[in-house]
């Protein structure tokens, strides 16, 4: 079960980072790892993640088991969409997953997933803005951040939350891989746009018409050609 044993600490670098160093236990799957702060908490594609104390949700889980997908790259939207169907419990907001990870509210992302990998061990690394004050935003991102608090003009309670996400989240690891399709696609913040989306070495742009069932991306270009992105980040 996920959150089976949950390792509280007050401040770590990063818990992406501290629970890799509980990946051998022999219960190691379900372990959360959860801080209070981080000083070096990662964002995806080396960008750092903004974790200031207390206010922010920063966790990661230890993942060893088979998964139901054959496809592991499929793990990082279908925790997105753990984190959105439990924001969606708790309110009205409308969370909507921004291939392929970033979760967003009234356009504005709320939360993203790091996803890494060590040998047989998957650690998913969740931060959520969940009580964060949107005046403390770094400039870099106080443009496109935000949080539930804000969003919903109320407080939320971390404990609550964190229980309702670890039953969603067994949820998503032990559903079958074309559900999880169909609960992205309604989910979905980029299905049906114009998007420009970089995979690293090229930048491609076009329509975002649908998903592949590994989670990639499939791009119709002006010229009509259909391009699937494996991973890669929406400009
Ligand atoms: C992203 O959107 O770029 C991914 C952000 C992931 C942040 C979380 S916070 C908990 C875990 N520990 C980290 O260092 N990063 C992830």
């Amino acid at each position: 079960m996920i959150g089976h044993a949950i390792i509280r600490v007050e401040e770590t670098a990063s818990t992406n980072d501290l629970a890799r160093e509980f990946a051998g236990r022999v219960d190691a799957d379900g372990i959360v790892v959860l801080a209070g702060r981080q000083t070096n908490g990662k964002g995806r594609l080396g960008r750092s993640w903004f974790s200031p104390p207390d206010t922010g949700i920063y966790m990661s889980v230890i993942i060893k088991r088979r998964l139901n997908y054959p496809y592991p790259f499929l793990i990082c939207p279908a925790v997105s969409l753990a984190v959105a169907e439990t924001i969606e419990y708790f309110s009205d907001l409308e969370p909507r997953i921004k291939w392929p990870n970033d979760i967003v509210v009234n356009s504005k992302k709320i939360g993203g997933i790091l996803v890494e990998r060590n040998n047989d061990v998957l650690i998913a690394g969740i931060g959520i803005n969940l009580n964060v004050d949107p005046c403390v935003f770094p400039d870099e991102i106080k443009d496109k951040a935000t949080s539930l608090m804000a969003e919903s003009g109320r407080n939320w309670d971390k404990e609550e939350f964190l229980k309702k996400l670890s039953l969603a989240l067994e949820d998503v690891l032990s559903t079958e891989e074309e559900e999880i399709l169909d609960r992205l696609i309604a989910r979905s913040f980029t299905l049906g746009k114009i998007v420009k989306v970089s995979d690293g070495k090229n930048v491609f742009q076009g329509k975002a018409e649908g998903f592949e069932s590994d989670g990639s991306l499939l791009l119709r270009t002006a010229d009509g050609k259909m391009i699937n992105i494996k991973s890669g980040e929406i400009g």
